[in-house]
C-alpha cells in the first residue's frame, strides 16, 4: 500500500484516527508529522500518546524540543523541531534513544531535523480542508507498511489500544 487518505472534519476525527493507529501498533514506530502551523500535528500526537496509556499532562515540546513519556512497554518521545534552524543543533539533545527498537517517536516539523532523526516508519501529512483537515498516511519502511495495512484492515477504533515491546 503506497498511501492512505482520510478526511478529518473535526478534532474528534483526528483523535479517532490516532486511536485507530494506536490500536494497529505492535511495538514501536517512528511517525513524522507534516503540515503547516495549526494543521493538527500536536492534536494527533497527544491523542496517540493518550491512547497508548499516557495519563498525565502532555506538554507541548515547542520550547523544550523533546518530551519523554514512559509507556507500559517501552518509551515514547514527542519532538517539535519548529525552532530548529540546523539539524546540528539537535546533537546536544542526545537523541540516540530515539532509534532504539520499541520506541514510539512522534516528530513535528521533521524536515528541520533531517539527518539527525530516525527515518519515518509512517508519515502523517495533515492539510487544511474547509473547517477540518485532510490526512494522508505514507509508509517509509516495511514496518510502517505493515502498520498501515493493519490500520486500514481494522476500521474499529474501539479496539483496546495496545503496544507490545
Ligand atoms: N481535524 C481537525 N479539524 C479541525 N480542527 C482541528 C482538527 N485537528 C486539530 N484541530 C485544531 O487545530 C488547532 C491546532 O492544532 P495543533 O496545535 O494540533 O496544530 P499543530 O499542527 O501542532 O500546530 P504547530 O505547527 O503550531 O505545532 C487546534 O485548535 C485543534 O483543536
Ligand atoms: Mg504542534
Amino acid at each position: 500500500m503506497r498511501e492512505w487518505s482520510v478526511d478529518l472534519p473535526d478534532e474528534a476525527a483526528t483523535r479517532r484516527l490516532a486511536e485507530r493507529v494506536a490500536a494497529a501498533m505492535e511495538g514501536g514506530a517512528v511517525f513524522h508529522l507534516d503540515g503547516e502551523l495549526g494543521a493538527g500535528k500536536s492534536s494527533f500526537a497527544r491523542a496517540l500518546l493518550q491512547a497508548l496509556g499516557v495519563t498525565g499532562r502532555i506538554k507541548s515540546p515547542t520550547y523544550s524540543l523533546v518530551e519523554h513519556y514512559p509507556l507500559a512497554h517501552g518509551q515514547a518521545w514527542h519532538l517539535d523541531l519548529y525552532r530548529i534552524a540546523d539539524p546540528d543543533e539537535l546533537e546536544w539533545l542526545g537523541l540516540d534513544a530515539l532509534g532504539e527498537p520499541g520506541a514510539v517517536v512522534l516528530i513535528e516539523w521533521p524536515q528541520r531535523g533531517a539527518g539527525a532523526i530516525p527515518p519515518a516508519d509512517l508519515t502523517l501529512a495533515l492539510a487544511y480542508a474547509g473547517s477540518g483537515r485532510a490526512a494522508r498516511l505514507t509508509p517509509g519502511t516495511p514496518r510502517g507498511e505493515q502498520l498501515l495495512l493493519r490500520l486500514v484492515a481494522n476500521p474499529d477504533a474501539s479496539v483496546q489500544p495496545r503496544t507490545r515491546g
